[in-house]
């Protein structure tokens, strides 16, 4: 599975969209703790300066300057700032040295911005009623504290939610994707013409359920259809064939019963070799029908395709003779068995074979060959005829489809019908490819869909 595929399935954006507004939610909460702490604690620190500069005035003028160098000297952790200073701004004592420009002298607290101090720290400036100037002032390191704690505790809280939001996004999104792996898998198979597979659908109900529920439904009624129209062909060749064999009983009896010669004679062989022509196709119809009917696993066996291919070549040897064509055979003596019917890819090769000889002319040359690939055994009739143009490939396994040169020549255009049949019950690949000169169909004799 790609990550590309993860990350377009629902559950994994909603999982991740959750974890982002969480991400959010958490943020905000955090900054309002921030917030609302960082407020209380300036309100704390503000009343601590106010509250030291009474203590400091408590003792009178005279003793000002001398409380001030001892504020000074017990403050340990050294947060506060002390200063007095004369009416002229002159210092008098205590650690600030002047007086911060600009900072309004009305004996409130404000934020002090200066350098070497800690940003929040808070201060008040206040004129004596003997005019001297006391500053008092605070640090600002427990906000500094709380600001770290704060952005410390998003950093972590939002690499854990990063991290497990997209663990658990690509958790919830596997299954979903592995269903619809196995529900695209088998709708493969259906688009291939596999009409017996059906969606997987599980207990659960979900939504991808009532989905292939309803392909399910579509394939039935396409599987319906479908055996509908082909039994009307079948049928109608079921029913004709019994007055055709009567009418050819009367045409064989109008010939032996009458002595007629000459043109009229001519004319009865001729509606005689018709009726038989019409016979071999209603046959060739039924017989198409009979194998698609077929239960597959019925007349399966492990088959020897080397005496299959034996056979084929025995039965056409005298008629390639016949023709003046080449019949040649390579065989891989070491070729698996393949489950299947036997009969069936007996008629399908001899099929392949009766068609490389009818189309190459005197002279010519046809080779059976059996190969043995990664994937399975590969039949190959290639013949060094005239061939079959890649456009009209396709168009030559349909039905009663007979080239334009091919006209010359018997046939009724069904025989690669039936060998497309035989090849879909047994879920093998018959494949037509240019064999340069002439056409090399092949039988790959492995389910379809395993190619490398
Ligand atoms: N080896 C080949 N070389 C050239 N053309 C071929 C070859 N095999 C098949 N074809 C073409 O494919 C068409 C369909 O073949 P198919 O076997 O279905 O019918 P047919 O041989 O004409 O009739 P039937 O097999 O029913 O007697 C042929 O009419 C011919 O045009
Ligand atoms: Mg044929």
């Amino acid at each position: 599975m790609r990550p590309s595929e993860l990350w377009r399935t629902t559950p994994f954006r909603l999982t991740l969209m959750n974890g982002a507004v969480f991400a959010l939610a958490l943020m905000a909460l955090l900054g309002l703790i921030y917030q609302q702490t960082a407020g209380y604690l300036t309100r704390q620190i503000d009343q601590i300066c106010v509250s030291e500069a009474k203590n400091l005035t408590v003792g009178g003028a005279e003793r000002l300057p001398e409380r001030v160098t001892q504020a000074v000297a017990t403050d340990a952790r050294h947060i506060g700032y002390y200063g007095l200073f004369s009416a002229e701004g002159i210092w008098i004592s205590g650690n600030v040295r002047s007086l911060p420009s600009g900072f309004p002298i009305d004996g409130k607290t404000h934020e002090i911005r200066q350098h070497g101090l800690q940003p929040g720290s808070r201060a008040l400036v206040q004129r004596m009623p003997w005019g001297e100037i006391l500053f008092v002032g605070h640090d600002a390191l427990v906000l500094t504290g709380l600001r770290e704690i704060i952005v410390n505790a998003l950093k972590v809280s939002g690499g854990l939610i990063l991290v497990m939001g997209l663990g658990a996004a690509a958790l919830l999104s596997l299954r979903p994707l592995q269903r619809i792996d196995s529900l695209r898998d088998a709708s493969r198979a259906a688009l291939k013409g596999e009409l017996g597979v059906r969606l997987p659908v599980s207990a659960r109900r979900d939504e991808i359920d009532m989905l292939a529920g309803v392909a399910n439904t579509m394939i039935d009624e396409t599987e319906r259809l479908l055996w509908e129209v082909k039994s009307v062909g079948e049928n109608v060749a079921h029913d004709l064939r019994t007055p055709l064999n009567r009418l050819r009983a009367l045409l064989y009896r109008v010939r032996q019963e009458t002595k007629l010669v000459g043109a009229e004679r001519e004319m009865i062989d001729q509606a005689l070799a018709e009726t038989d022509e019409l016979l071999v196709r209603f046959r060739a119809l039924q017989r198409i029908g009979e194998i698609e009917r077929r239960d597959r696993q019925a007349f399966f066996e492990p088959v020897r395709l080397q005496s299959v291919l034996e056979h084929v070549i025995e039965l056409h040897a005298p008629s390639a003779e016949d023709r003046g064509v080449e019949l040649a055979a390579e065989i891989a003596a070491d070729a698996p068995q393949v489950q299947a019917d036997p009969t069936l890819l007996f008629e399908a090769v001899s099929n392949v074979v009766d068609n490389a000889l009818k189309f190459t002319p005197k002279g010519g040359k046809v080779t059976v060959r059996l190969l043995t690939r990664e994937e399975g055994p590969r039949v190959e009739v290639a013949d060094n005829g005239p061939g079959v143009p890649a456009a009209e490939r396709d168009a030559v396994l349909q039905r009663f489809y007979r080239a334009e040169r091919a006209r010359t020549e018997p046939g009724s255009g069904l025989g690669l019908s039936i060998v497309t049949a035989i090849a879909r019950l047994h879920h093998f690949t018959l494949v037509l490819e240019d064999a340069r000169p002439g056409l090399k169909v092949a039988l790959n004799c492995w389910p379809r869909g395993m190619e490398a």
